[in-house]
């Protein structure tokens, strides 16, 4: 069956490359992904896939039916949203959409689950039970996987799958994690209130502006010295504003952050740890305040049953040499997570680094890749659904 996968999916490059190139040049921005949600549904009809449209707002599923020998669902999810970037590469295919650019490989991702349907649809005889491709919107706003799931995308799945392309892998190269691959990516917002007063005299005022100067000094200190050093925790306060004057002390300052933890007991104790250092030192300082903490996406956390699957098909498929294993997870956040909530599943990279060539990271503006990771990255997907109904 390696082989019918490997034959078919090359057959398919050169059309995969066209629908690559389509989803390309017309970037959408998250939650806006119509045009290119209609020609994904397109694409899986032509294949004689069971479509269904607007499933979490944009989102598209794609479902095979097996010879029902097996009644298991096997999902696997891609995602279909752009990025605000105006694209600064000379491809004939650059985005017709101004500021707009398919800046994170999402292109390529919805290439690869449609690439893995046709593969499928082909070989009937491989499937005893169900796929489900889904194609998520919104991923960059880490919305989307909530929306679908919401819609009931999960429902008689057992298992999933997904993928994403990685700059820094080579090109026909897997890279492979076991455990954590991405952080819990939580949103902080912070609110300050103390007491205006003239800029001479800050004994006869509350200093909004310094106290949270204390704050933000005293959270990156105590994280070192209070949480496990062994479960890394980041917490980056990006956005403050405070002040109208010079000679005016601020009453009211707010901030905005990103926190970032990988083991689930930093996640756990992180909002009230966080709500305690703010509250005391307003308390200390006679100040008001408010802290809104809300959890955004769940780290991934990839399972080991599902890891070793893919492992596996993907050492038979090319042989050592093109698979990498990940020895240490991201602290970025990639909202799959929120299927692995309700499913195991298990997340991989696909090398598309263009040899002997600088690869700009994901979400530059000159972000290109190699697409002869296109047909790598269907092998993965087929091959491996094929393993796991084996
Ligand atoms: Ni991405």
């Amino acid at each position: 069956m390696l082989a019918e996968i490997k034959d078919i999916a090359e057959k398919l490059a050169p059309r995969l490359i066209e629908i690559r190139r389509h989803l390309h040049a017309h970037p959408e921005l998250s939650g806006e992904e119509y045009q290119t949600a209609a020609y994904v549904a397109g694409v899986l009809s032509s294949c004689g896939l069971h479509v269904t449209e607007s499933v979490g707002k944009t989102g598209v599923i794609g479902e095979l039916s097996g010879d029902n020998t097996d009644n298991r669902t096997l999902a696997i999810r891609t995602d279909m949203d752009a990025l605000p970037i105006q694209e600064r590469t000379n491809l004939e295919f650059a985005s017709r959409n101004p500021g707009i650019m398919h800046a994170c490989g999402h292109d390529v991702h919805s290439t690869l689950g449609l690439g893995t349907a046709m593969v499928l649809s082909q070989l009937p005889e491989a499937l005893p039970g169900n796929m489900r491709f889904i194609f998520q919107p919104a991923e960059e706003i880490a919305q989307g996987a909530r929306w679908m799931v919401d819609d009931g995308v999960m429902s008689g799945v057992d298992a999933i799958f997904g993928v994403h392309v990685f700059p820094s892998i080579p090109v026909k190269t897997v890279g492979i994690r076991y455990g954590a691959l991405t952080a819990a990516a939580d949103d902080l917002e912070i609110i300050i209130q103390g007491e205006s007063g003239h800029g001479a005299r800050p004994h006869q005022a509350i200093d909004a502006i310094w106290i949270a100067s204390q704050i933000i000094t005293t959270l990156q200190q105590a994280i070192s010295r209070t949480q496990n050093s062994l479960h890394p925790v980041v917490l980056t306060i990006g956005e403050i504003e405070g002040g109208r004057a010079p000679n005016v002390i601020a009453d009211h300052v707010k901030m905005l952050g990103t926190v970032r933890s990988l083991h689930p007991d930093s996640h756990a104790c992180l909002p009230n740890w966080i709500e305690n250092i703010v509250t005391s030192i307003c308390d200390t300082y006679g100040a008001k305040c408010q802290v809104h903490y809300s959890r955004a996406v769940p780290s991934v956390q990839n399972d080991p049953q599902l890891t070793q699957l893919l492992e596996s098909a993907c050492r038979e498929a090319w042989g050592n040499e093109r698979v990498q294993i990940i020895n240490e997870p991201s602290l970025g956040a990639e909202d799959f997570s929120v299927y692995l909530e309700q499913v195991p599943g298990c997340m991989f990279r696909l090398g598309v680094g263009i040899p002997e060539q600088k690869n700009h990271p994901l979400h530059h503006p000159q972000f290109e890749i190699d697409e002869a990771a296109i047909v790598t990255g269907v092998v993965a997907l087929a091959y491996t659904a094929y393993q796991y109904y084996q």
